[in-house]
């Protein structure tokens, strides 16, 4: 049977994987004591709904010292004072009207390009009647600005200029590009046991500021729009897998 595709499923099922293990950041089902214990150990978490997409309900939460917390949701910061206040003023805005469960999941200092944070969306499919896996493309997604998420976009640049642009411009390119290629094939080897119908798989990879990966999420039903404006001819090759 095919498992659900809650990003809280997707992520047991890699941590399953010895050799994805350390690539995923810490992750655990939100509940009010998970949530106060997470602020507490961490300056930065983010909230994410089991089933959410494009980065909808997406919010950063950045712990103070004097116990106020900031609510990063969109290009929104809201301060709240207090860990009682926090949970109870998520609950209202979040969790409530979306009837869903949410994770909660270290932050991981993603690369910038000026002060906008960057990943990477890579595509791995495989042809019908076929079980050999090829990543077909790879592109990085900049947030826009004051956006912590970038599925809102400022721009969609091949790996090689957003690497440039960034921070990461000192690190080989070729290292960073062999190794996304690497984890992402690692992944969908592993997933698609579970997964087994599914032909593309469209993974989040996000780069730290020391040039370390890390795996923000694995979508199933990945869109291929953003490829578009890519003028590598990345587009086609993707289409010639469906
Ligand atoms: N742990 C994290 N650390 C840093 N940024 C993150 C993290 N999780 C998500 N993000 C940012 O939020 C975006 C949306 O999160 P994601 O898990 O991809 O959910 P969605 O299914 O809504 O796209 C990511 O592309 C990334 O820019
Ligand atoms: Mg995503």
């Amino acid at each position: 049977m095919r498992a659900s595709s809650s990003k809280w499923k997707k992520h047991k099922l890699m941590m399953g994987n010895t050799n994805l293990q350390a690539y995923l950041p810490k992750t655990i089902l939100l509940s009010n004591r998970s949530l106060i214990e997470w602020v507490e150990n961490y300056t930065k978490v983010m909230l994410k709904p089991c089933f959410g997409s494009q980065g909808k309900g997406v919010i950063q939460i950045t712990s103070f010292p004097n116990k106020d917390f900031e609510v990063h949701h969109e290009y929104q910061r809201t301060i709240i004072k207090g860990k009682e206040q926090l949970y109870d003023y998520l609950k209202e805005n979040y969790y409530r009207r979306r009837n869903t469960k949410y994770i909660i999941q270290e932050k991981i200092p993603l690369a910038s390009i000026q002060e906008n944070p960057f990943d990477i969306r890579v595509m791995v499919q495989r042809k019908i009647n076929t079980s050999e896996w090829t990543v077909t493309a790879k592109c990085a997604k900049v947030a826009a600005n004051n956006y912590v998420i970038t599925n809102v976009a400022k721009a969609i640049l091949p790996v090689d200029q957003a690497l440039e642009e960034s921070c990461l411009s000192n690190f080989s390119l070729a290292n960073i590009d062999t190794k996304l290629n690497e984890i992402s094939l690692t992944i969908v080897e592993h997933l698609s046991y579970f997964y087994p119908k599914t032909r593309a798989f469209g993974i989040d990879l996000g780069i730290d500021e020391k040039g370390e990966i890390w795996i923000i999420e694995v979508n199933l039903r990945p869109s291929i729009f953003m490829f578009k404006s890519l003028k590598d001819g990345s587009f086609s090759i993707i289409k010639s897998f469906l």
